[in-house]
């Protein structure tokens, strides 16, 4: 296909939550995907994570059941890394580990051409540090999707010292193609949303345990009080404690400064394995 951006083909290199909602998205909007794991179980799991999104899609009446069989045909799941050499554009998503992903920027800048655009989904990494990685850091940017991605339609757009304003337009075109909206930021610690998101979030869980209110109350104030969708400790469960607990940390790091701090109820909770929603318990308790 043709389109305005030039990206023709993508690759995602880390196929979790983000990765595989990242591939979906990018399948939906026509463009096939090569999504890439280290192992069989977690693309197996990827397949099914987008399979079961595109059916709810489906039945929400988002999207046709005949494009929600082509975008899954458009999506090739592989462990090979030398799969996503044909690729315009690069988009890692692997967990928020510095030594990972400066491996997996290695890794991806040894197998792509020359032109190929890399993109870093991290939120909390330097994109400047990850950029140092490969041979041309003028290639190399951050594209930072939400969660779910499917259906939340922000992407910031993460531009780095060495960052060339030639792939930020066409970053900006890829990013509308797939239906998203793009705003612009600079590469420090929580671009623009979790820099405002932490501290909130933050603020909640000190409230919980400091006994002020019930996880109930604090929730249900949020959100018939704010009108937001998901109550705050519901959202940290939502997001994966020891992901915030790592954001919070790099925040703290880069600016110094209490509001951004992990409560030590946090740093407690991820000890003891309760990362929220996806190990079925956090604030709250799930099947
Ligand atoms: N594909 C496309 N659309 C889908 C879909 C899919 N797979 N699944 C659901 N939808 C649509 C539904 O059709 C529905 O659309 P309408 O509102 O037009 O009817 C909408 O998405 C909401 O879906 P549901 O009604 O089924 O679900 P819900 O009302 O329980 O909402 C939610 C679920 C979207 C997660 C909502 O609770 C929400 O927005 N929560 C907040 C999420 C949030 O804050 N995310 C950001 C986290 S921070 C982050 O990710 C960054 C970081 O660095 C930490």
């Amino acid at each position: 296909m043709s389109n305005g951006s030039g990206i023709e083909s993508v690759a995602v290199v880390g196929a979790g939550l983000m990765g595989s909602g990242i591939a979906e998205s990018v399948a939906v909007a026509g463009i096939p995907v090569v999504l890439r794991d280290v192992d069989e179980v977690s693309i197996g799991r990827a397949g099914g994570k987008i399979e079961s999104s595109l059916a709810r899609a489906v039945a929400g009446g988002k999207l046709d059941a005949a494009l929600a069989t082509s975008a899954r045909e458009r999506v090739e799941l592989t462990t090979d890394l030398a799969a996503i050499a044909g690729a315009d554009l690069v988009i890692e998503a692997v967990p928020e580990d510095l030594d990972l992903k400066l491996d997996v920027m290695r890794g991806i800048d040894g197998v792509v051409d020359d032109d190929c655009m890399i993109a870093s989904n991290t939120s909390s990494i330097p994109i400047a540090e990850l950029a140092q990685a490969v041979r041309a850091p003028e290639r190399v940017l951050g594209l930072h999707f939400f969660s779910p991605v499917p259906v939340m339609k922000l992407v910031e757009v993460v531009v780095a010292l060495d960052t060339s304003p030639s792939i930020l337009d066409t970053a900006r075109a890829f990013v509308e193609e797939i239906g998203k909206r793009p705003i612009e930021t600079k590469d420090r610690s929580g671009f623009i949303v979790n820099m405002l998101l932490i501290p909130y979030l933050m603020a909640a869980v000190r409230m919980y345990a400091e006994g002020f209110a019930s996880r109930e109350d604090i929730d249900t104030g949020m959100k018939l009080g704010c009108g937001y969708p998901m109550g705050p400790l519901t959202l940290c469960d939502f997001i994966g404690l020891d992901v915030l607990y790592a954001i919070s940390n790099s925040l703290v790091e880069e600016f110094q400064a209490h509001e951004y701090a992990p409560p030590p109820l946090l740093k407690r909770m991820v000890a003891s394995g309760r990362l929220g929603r996806k190990s079925g318990r956090g604030f709250y308790e799930y099947e």
